[in-house]
């Protein structure tokens, strides 16, 4: 099915964040002359498939609370294995509201106060705005860049921080916003491998693993080696890839049992179990 990716839809009247100024300019000192090219949302129309999927419930016109079926895990399953070649457990997989309100969760689930968080800088803000309204410590290794704009890590640099500040978590952006890295499976394995031998818990927010350009190859946290796996969590969401961040949600996968019971418990609290 062909989309007009040319039609421009204006949305300034409307309440979108991105577009209604009273809004950002609030976020930016009221600065004058701001471009709305603050958010990652786009603006383009939800594609015939989806829109059609929501005018049958718009049609139905109940909205109550919904379990989670087999038709969404489904989803999920065969579109991961589609882009990423790998099958995610069904078990694996938690629904959550949000990524950020998920990190916030993470947090809270395997990290106390005080406990010290790592980013790589500089790093989508809502990371270390987490780890600070948790009452968590920021620790922020800034990532290296090169006079072509091309950022990378030191290894051992990152290590040596980790152990300095004793960090009991790390929140990794792959692929990276904003500074568009597409992590290698080395440099991906390199951080999971620093995160097992310090017992750090790695988190991976591959919320943008479906927009990658050129010849670069996206390798997902989920690709790696099982020992990897067992001591991570990916973050993922339909949001950016079909833009439809105003719908709010996203998927936690969690393969140890053990850790994924901890977060259910969480999500319990909050009363979110799907
Ligand atoms: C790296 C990253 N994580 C998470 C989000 C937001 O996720 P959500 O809307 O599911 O909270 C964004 C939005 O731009 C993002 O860039």
């Amino acid at each position: 099915m062909k989309y007009n990716f040319d039609e421009i839809i204006k949305r300034s009247k409307t309440n979108s964040k991105k577009w209604n100024s009273t809004y950002y300019k609030s976020l930016f000192n009221n600065q004058e002359d701001l471009l709305s090219m603050w958010i990652a949302d786009m603006d383009f129309r939800a594609s015939d498939g989806i829109q059609n999927r929501l005018k049958k419930l718009i049609d139905f016109g109940v909205y109550g609370y919904g379990a989670i079926d087999d038709e969404y895990y489904n989803a999920i399953i065969r579109w991961n294995k589609f882009r990423n070649g790998w099958e995610v457990p069904k078990d694996a997989i938690i629904y959550t509201p949000g990524i950020v309100p998920a990190v916030n969760y993470i947090l809270q689930t395997y990290t106390n106060q005080d406990d010290s968080v790592m980013i790589f800088s500089p790093v989508y803000g809502p990371f270390k705005r987490s780890i600070i309204n948790n009452k968590r410590k920021v620790v922020e290794y800034s990532l290296l860049k090169d006079e072509e704009n091309y950022y990378s890590m030191d290894f051992e640099e990152v290590e040596k921080l980790v152990k300095e500040k004793d960090v009991k978590m790390v929140i990794f952006c792959s692929p990276h916003n904003p500074v568009g890295r597409v992590w290698t499976k080395e440099e991906l394995e390199n951080i999971a491998d620093i995160c097992l031998r310090n017992n750090v818990l790695m988190v991976c927010d591959e919320i943008h693993s479906d927009l990658i350009f050129g010849d670069n190859k996206f390798v997902s946290y989920g690709n790696l080696d099982e020992k990897y796996r067992n001591n991570g969590i990916i973050c993922n969401a339909v949001s950016k890839t079909f833009n439809l961040a105003g719908m709010q949600v996203s998927n936690i996968i969690i393969f140890d049992k053990i850790l994924r019971e901890k977060y259910k418990n969480t999500m319990a609290l909050y009363n979110i179990l799907a």
